[in-house]
């Protein structure tokens, strides 16, 4: 099974009073989605965005629109998430209870459904959740700011979530998120893994188009 290469530019490092013109910068320049981290100051000590930014973003570009919540009260808001239609939700598996339960109903509503897995997370813990979703993304740092160091450690579970996605012939993307730059990429993409998600190195270089066309290129 083929899986496609992307860049997900993570707009938590554009400049907040231009994030229409970071969205537009990062379709053109040839990203293959957005990735949009909701932050509540609470599970994680920095916040992010609002609920309105989902559709404000859907009025500027078409590329899919990919919500990671990093909230505490995932199951009590996941409802008005799923309203805003975002092309992709993906929970922080740590805050749920049940977490193929909460996947489930973002599937049943029809948006794609995946889930995070922080540093200090097992992936052995969801190889049956594994079969039920569209999106796995792999923590490079700990949540809550971008222009953090990578975390190496991370690499073995890309390879191991690579591996088992071949193994059992299934189509989820794999991502990661955190960390991931021109030195970091390399090292990535050698796991196996399709998407890398980039704030920093993205929206903190001068010239966006080219940043991911060099990621692209690696
Ligand atoms: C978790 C956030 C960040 C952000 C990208 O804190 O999800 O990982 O998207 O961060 P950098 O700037 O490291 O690419
Ligand atoms: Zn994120």
């Amino acid at each position: 099974m083929e899986f496609k290469r992307q860049v997900s530019p993570s707009l938590l490092a554009a400049d907040y009073a231009y994030l229409g013109d970071a969205a537009i910068a990062a379709e053109s320049g040839g990203a293959g989605s957005l990735h949009v981290d909701y932050m509540d100051g609470h599970y994680v000590p920095n916040i992010s965005f609002g609920f309105d930014t989902i559709p404000a973003l859907k009025k500027r570009v078409k590329i899919p629109l990919i919500a990671h919540l990093m909230i505490s009260n995932t199951e009590e808001r996941l409802t008005d998430f799923i309203e805003l239609k975002p092309d992709y939700i993906i929970i922080q598996e740590d805050t749920v209870k049940d977490p193929p339960q909460l996947l489930a109903r973002i599937k049943e509503a029809g948006v794609k459904n995946g889930f995070a897995l922080k540093p200090d997370r097992p992936l052995s813990l969801f190889y049956e959740t594994l079969y039920t979703i569209d999106y796995l993304l792999i923590l490079g740092v700990f949540p809550g700011f971008g222009g953090q160091k990578f975390i190496e450690e991370t690499l073995d579970k890309m390879r191991v979530a690579h591996a088992f996605r071949v193994e059992h012939n299934l189509s989820y993307d794999i991502a990661v998120d955190g960390g991931v730059n021109k030195s970091t990429a390399p090292g990535i993409i050698g796991t196996g893994v399709n998407v890398l998600v980039a704030g920093t190195a993205i929206f903190g270089a001068s010239d966006v188009k080219k940043a991911i066309e060099e990621f692209l290129a690696l």
